[in-house]
């Protein structure tokens, strides 16, 4: 039975060399197959003890079991060290670097439109103005009558304004003054306000749209002087355009300042309009109820498309409403 012997002990060294290999627990399942599964070959030796001398058979069958035992244990205690190999290798796969930068959204930014009127607002803030607001649709006296502009002005024309109602005077505001009349009738002097906002007129080429932007100042306190109006504005155009600029004021008419103005800045060799402006007029004043005697008071009136045109050098007013992100993208 030398040959058995042998068999057994190679079979023990080849078992314990083959577990000492196993790296998964996959190959470990696979060895206990080879040996202990229906065909294995520890299950085939202990098949053919029924063919060994009646003497050897216990001898050998003890021997055999042994063997089957020993595997038994050493699967055990190869499985806790290749399940952690296993989980360790997991944690390994699984791993994350939450320093690394993760997928960004790229999440625009605001219209050229709008970043231009908050540079307005904040100009006039540092000088101490609050920011008022209107609505869009307003009535025909705010937006005209008691800002002085009478029947025969051109702007109440069906032609130059959209109107809601003719009968009931509504209409959608044509400029951001009527804000002035809003704000008179709800506060007494002083007033140190700015109006940005949506206008609506009947227009649409290179320079004109039916809806765009507005900001409209006005200050009423007393003694107010056209000084105090081309100081501010002054001021406005250096932090708006550069510290170099000159501004220029040139004689106009609106219905509700006199004096009015036309205020240029300089350009280069040349002079570009940016806005209106003027001393309130007394009419005005009167149709908010306040005495033109004790109060004085100066107004002005830009168009933020308009501003950033000359800023930023556009020469197409529709570019702020084509939606091309090739230019919106360029501020
Ligand atoms: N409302 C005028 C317009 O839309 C602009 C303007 C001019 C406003 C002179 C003013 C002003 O307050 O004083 O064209």
């Amino acid at each position: 039975m030398i040959r058995l012997d042998e068999e057994i002990k190679k079979m023990e060294d080849e078992i314990s060399q083959k577990l000492e290999n196993a790296n998964s627990l996959k190959e470990l399942q696979d060895i206990r197959v080879e040996y202990l599964g229906k065909k294995g070959k520890i299950t085939t030796l202990l098949k053919n003890l029924k063919n060994l001398p009646r003497d050897q058979k216990p001898i050998y069958g003890k021997k055999i079991n042994e063997l089957k035992d020993k595997l038994e244990k050493e699967i055990e205690k190869h499985r806790s060290r290749l399940e952690e190999i296993e989980e360790n290798r997991r944690l390994e796969q699984e791993r994350v670097d939450i320093t690394l930068f993760g997928a960004r959204r790229s999440i625009g930014h605001r219209h050229l439109v709008s970043m231009v009127m908050e540079e307005i607002e904040d100009i006039f803030i540092s000088l101490g103005y609050e920011i008022a607001e209107g609505p869009e649709a307003e009535t025909e006296h705010n937006n005209f009558d008691a800002l002085n502009t009478p029947e025969w002005h051109p702007a109440r024309d069906e032609h130059d304004t959209f109107y809601i109602s003719r009968k009931d005077g509504i209409l959608l505001r044509s400029h951001t003054s009527p804000v002035q009349i809003r704000t008179m009738l709800s506060k007494s002097p002083p007033i140190k306000i700015i109006a940005p906002g949506k206008v609506y007129r009947r227009d649409y080429d290179a320079t004109h749209l039916p809806m765009f932007h507005q900001v409209e100042g006005l200050l009423v306190d007393r003694k107010v002087s056209v000084a105090h109006l081309k100081a501010t504005l002054d001021f406005f155009a250096k932090k708006m355009f550069g510290p170099e600029r000159k501004t220029k004021f040139v004689p106009s008419f609106f219905p509700f300042t006199e004096p009015s103005f036309e205020v240029y800045v300089s350009f280069g060799d040349g002079w570009l309009e940016i806005l209106g402006a003027g001393m309130v007029d007394p009419n005005v004043f009167k149709a908010v109820g306040y005495d033109p005697e004790e109060w004085t008071g100066f107004a002005f009136g830009m168009g933020v498309e308009r501003i950033a045109m000359l800023k930023y050098g556009i020469d197409d007013i529709r570019m702020f409403v084509r939606n091309d992100l090739r230019f919106v993208r360029q501020f």
